[in-house]
């Protein structure tokens, strides 16, 4: 059941063969999809050959193939995970009602919403780091940004295959526009503010991978809730994907913290070509803070409906004992709030009015457990400084706390006191020129790392860190 038929034109799990209509659909979009990834994909590398993984089945184990492939030539498709014929909806208006194969129409509009905003996320990604590779610190760490970029294609090829399949004329409309809008565009922009932000160098790109590939972690487990399961079937698919994006932020921020940590024994990493922790701390706040305005407002009517609709869960809504009751109703949630003055208060929110808040609670203890391992490097390797998690009201540009200043402790601040620190706490455009100063050309002899970063402590699947991750077809 979870195997994949490659005999196709389009890879998939679903049989979009027994399906003409469909099918035809999706093959005239494949051209559009490739002209955008020629266009928006990894510059400069298009004919190199890439040691990638390919998904072969969606079983558990076993799911990925690994093989040099050219990425134009990657076999994007659509896998879904295995469908439960008992499955029901487990939470809000619609609990106890056997889940939904087709769209209800109520939903119709909301739901697309839904899906094309998650859609646009996965190109925007691509774009924003389509230059990257050719300020590469190693093989390895640019096999696994072409890794990161062709599953991003992978998951815009997910939801277009959702719009396609059960949104008819619109969804066609939306899946063409998903490849229309661009990253950072001033007149067609990516829907999501994060996604709009310039990814200049590596250092932002762990970050990103990070923070805000995290954000749609949370944003696919809520997502794979839903009663709508092929919502569902294709988020749990994706969530096995985003594991390998955030690895690659995770451990990259670690190994950039390690090698600082190392040249600290010898002096001023500024004058040894490292980036001092303070630096990688202002990056830390900076994509931290843009992603936590991707969970969207504190106090959302959205939020709400969504969760009321039966349409998108909490975090791990049906895990056994996580949650009392599951309609979200008759509760309230303790939401902080400030005037302009900073006289605070508290509100008593009705639950389901605040689900983007109680998604972005499980986000932020993720987090800080990803904070606590680089510390651990840091510790590890002798030095007393650490990193650490901003104030969620720090640096906001969505929801209650946008418009008013807080200190990374989350204190309120009068303007002019915080825009008077505010180069303390984010990049500024020294830090900016400093980072790509350390980043101008690429590191491509197998084995080779920039100094900048420390080695990983293994390759990819069992393979040696010197392997040939990158084949150059010149
Ligand atoms: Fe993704
Ligand atoms: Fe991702």
């Amino acid at each position: 059941m979870g195997t994949i038929n490659y005999q196709e034109r389009i890879p998939n799990n679903v049989d979009i063969g027994n399906d003409r209509r469909l099918q035809r659909a999706l093959e005239a979009w494949q051209p559009n999809y490739i002209d955008w990834w020629m266009e928006m994909g990894p510059e400069g590398f298009q004919q190199d050959d890439v040691y990638l993984r390919t998904a072969v089945s969606v079983d558990k184990d076993g799911w990925a193939h690994f093989g040099h492939v050219k990425m134009p030539d990657y076999r994007w498709g659509i896998f879904l995970t295995p469908s439960d014929p008992n499955r029901a909806i487990h939470f809000g208006d619609h609990m106890g009602e056997k889940a939904w194969q087709k769209v209800p129409g109520e939903y119709r509009n909301i739901l697309r919403r839904i899906i094309v905003t998650q859609g646009d996320t996965e190109p925007a990604s691509v774009e924003q780091q389509r230059l990257l590779g050719q300020t590469c610190p190693s093989l390895y760490d640019l096999r696994n940004l072409f890794q990161v970029n062709v599953e991003e294609g992978r998951h815009l090829w997910a939801m277009v295959y959702l719009l396609h399949r059960y949104f008819g004329r619109d969804g066609r409309e939306e899946a063409e526009a998903l490849l229309e809008r661009r990253s950072g565009d001033i007149d067609s922009p990516r829907i999501l503010g994060a996604f709009n932000e310039p990814c200049e160098h590596w250092l932002s790109f762990f970050c990103f991978t990070t923070f805000t590939d995290r954000d749609g972690k949370y944003q696919l487990r809520a997502l794979a809730e839903s009663g709508f399961d092929p919502l569902a079937r294709t988020c749990n698919f994706m969530l096995t994907e985003e594991a390998h994006h955030m690895f690659v932020g995770h451990t990259g921020v670690g190994r950039v913290l390690k090698k600082t940590a190392e040249r600290m024994k010898e002096g001023d990493p500024r004058t040894l070509g490292a980036i001092p922790i303070d630096m990688v701390q202002k990056y830390i706040n900076l994509w931290y803070s843009l992603s936590l305005d991707l969970f969207g407002g504190e106090d959302s009517s959205n939020a709400a409906t969504f969760f009321g609709a039966s349409l998108k869960g909490r975090d791990q809504e049906g895990k056994a004992g996580k949650y009392d009751e599951h309609t979200g109703l008759g509760q309230t949630y303790d939401l902080a709030l400030f005037d302009k003055d900073g006289n605070h208060t508290i509100e008593k929110l009705p639950l389901r009015r605040a689900m983007n808040e109680v998604l972005r609670d499980a986000y932020v203890e993720d987090c800080e457990k990803v904070i606590r391992s680089w510390n651990r490097i840091l510790e590890k390797e002798g030095c007393e400084m650490r990193v650490k998690l901003p104030h969620r009201r720090f640096h906001r540009h969505q929801g209650v706390y946008s418009g008013l200043c807080f200190s990374p402790e989350g204190e309120f601040m009068r303007r002019e006191q915080y825009e008077a620190r505010k180069r303390e706490w984010l990049p500024t455009p020294e830090d900016s020129a400093y980072v790509k100063s350390l980043m101008t050309k690429a590191i491509t002899a197998p084995g080779k790392f920039a100094d900048w970063i420390a080695p990983p402590p293994r390759g990819i699947n069992g393979q040696p860190i010197e392997f040939d991750y990158v084949d150059f077809a010149h």
